[in-house]
């Protein structure tokens, strides 16, 4: 029977049972006594487990030949191990070589530790290490837990597309989609002869197209890949990276942040639970803090500031910023790092801000100066949510638009026309989650194969 080393190192398969497992070789020795420790991980899990084969194997010549990486289907009795470091192994009865590593001198993940730099390089590899094995296995947990969330609490996930007219952030920072052969700079009726008819892009927020379902279905997500052309060649930015955004009715900035802070933590406590092994390992890495900074996310209310209280606060806190404090500037990365991680130690949100720096579609409040928006910020990475409460009121969100916009969004426009609604919503950053959550540095480590200024390779 065919096993995974999940449910052998898990105690599922009972001892002295006949199992098969099908892996890569993690290492393997030989032993004095004229036997081989093969040591296989399948994916399965963090673990490997140790496969003993007897010097009496018909093929032992060849199965001395293997090295790190090599595949392998290895058939044996399930026993209990006198060995160090694991309580159960098999006893091979057949071992059967897939593939070998040719010259495994210069194989590129060798048994030795690589910088994570090198391992982008190899990308392609790279996911046959622990520390990608183990990232790989949380993301999914973590993706399964984000649907989760929203299925428990009756959310409907909406599949916004991928391919838009419309700029919602306005930032322009977009990536163009388009058959023509040549396209010249400020001629918009050539894309009339373009394959939409007009211009297109890669989405950078479903957040637009969501909001016409929220006002109707209540409770609604979008989960996919959003695209953004900012040239930031820095180590929390992805050229395409996988956004979360839910949009709620009848809904508050306040009511927003609720809804943030009660997703981050069932969606941590999920990972948590479910992939004791991998967090362990991203634990030790961190000394030991990693979890206990995770489980007090779980315990603990998160702090909220208005943007006005941040700046004062960061006006007082005599540091020696590189971008200068005003109110009215956007608050920069050190400014929001300073926040999380020095004064309040833990998750904040941030909300309130000065209009002039936030997108055309968030509430203005009564002050005239701030709008609805929010953002969370977490210690080591800093922004991982930024949303708002929408402007529901046609003639305030008109005042906001630039015309242009007002006649491209008629449609978003409508929604304030017919049967207008409080609505909220935000983007969490899938990646800069997963940063969070297992301590890595950076966000190209957190995505299979990341697409980042001057690659997009493998
Ligand atoms: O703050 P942002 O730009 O918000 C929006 O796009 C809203 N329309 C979302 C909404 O209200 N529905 O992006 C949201 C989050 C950020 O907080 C960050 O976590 C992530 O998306 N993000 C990125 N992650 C990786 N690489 C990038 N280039 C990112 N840009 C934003
Ligand atoms: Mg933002």
């Amino acid at each position: 029977m065919i096993v995974s080393i999940k449910s052998i190192l898990g105690h599922r398969t009972p001892i002295e049972s006949t199992v098969t497992v099908q892996g890569w070789l993690r290492s393997r020795r030989s032993s004095k006594g004229g036997f081989s420790f093969l040591h296989i991980h399948d994916g399965s899990c963090f673990g490997t487990v140790q496969a003993i084969a007897d010097g009496e194997l018909p093929n032992y010549d060849d199965i001395i030949e293997t090295s790190t990486g090599c595949s392998v289907t290895v058939t044996g009795t399930l026993v209990a191990s006198q060995g160090k470091g694991q309580d159960r192994e098999i006893q091979a009865n057949e071992v059967i070589i897939h593939g070998l590593v040719e010259d495994p001198e210069t194989y590129p993940i060798s048994k030795k530790r690589h910088t994570f730099e090198y391992l982008r390089s190899v990308a392609h590899l790279r996911p046959r290490t622990n520390t990608f094995g183990a990232i790989s296995r949380i993301r999914h947990a973590l993706s399964t837990e984000v649907h989760g969330y929203f299925d428990r609490h009756d959310f409907c996930w909406v599949n916004t597309p991928i391919i838009t007219a419309s700029d919602c952030e306005g930032a322009g920072d977009l990536f163009r989609v388009s058959t023509l052969d040549q396209i010249h700079r400020d001629n918009r009726e050539q894309f009339a002869d373009d394959f939409f008819g007009d211009e297109a892009f890669l989405t950078v927020s479903g957040q637009l197209n969501l909001e016409s379902y929220a006002c109707s279905l209540g409770k609604v997500y979008t989960f996919g890949p959003t695209f953004r052309a900012e040239n930031s060649n820095t180590s929390r930015h992805l050229a395409e990276f996988w956004m979360i955004e839910p949009e709620i009715a009848f809904a508050d900035l306040a009511a927003n942040a609720d809804l943030a802070e009660s997703f981050l933590r069932e969606v941590i406590q999920g990972v948590l639970r479910r992939c004791p092994d991998d967090m362990a390992f991203f634990d030790e890495r961190d000394e030991g803090a990693l979890i206990q900074r995770l489980t007090a996310v779980a315990d603990q209310n998160f702090t909220r500031m208005t943007y006005t209280e941040a700046v004062n606060l960061l006006l007082k806190s005599g540091q020696d910023f590189e971008f200068p404090v005003s109110w009215g500037a956007d608050l920069q990365s050190e400014h929001e790092r300073y926040i999380t991680e020095q004064v309040i130690k833990g998750p904040v949100v941030v909300t309130d801000y000065p209009k002039e720096i936030k997108a055309f579609y968030m509430r203005l409040n009564d002050d005239e100066k701030t709008v609805a928006a929010m953002d969370v910020l977490v210690p080591g990475v800093g922004e991982i949510v930024g949303g708002s409460q929408r402007e529901e009121r046609l003639a305030v969100l008109d005042e906001r638009m630039d015309p242009r916009l007002a006649d491209e969004l008629w449609w978003y426009r409508d929604l304030r026309r017919y049967g207008t609604v409080p609505h909220a919503g935000f983007g969490l950053g899938l990646e800069r989650l997963l940063l969070y959550i297992t301590g890595m540095d950076n966000i190209r480590d957190a995505i299979p194969f990341p697409r980042v200024p001057g690659n997009a390779n493998f």
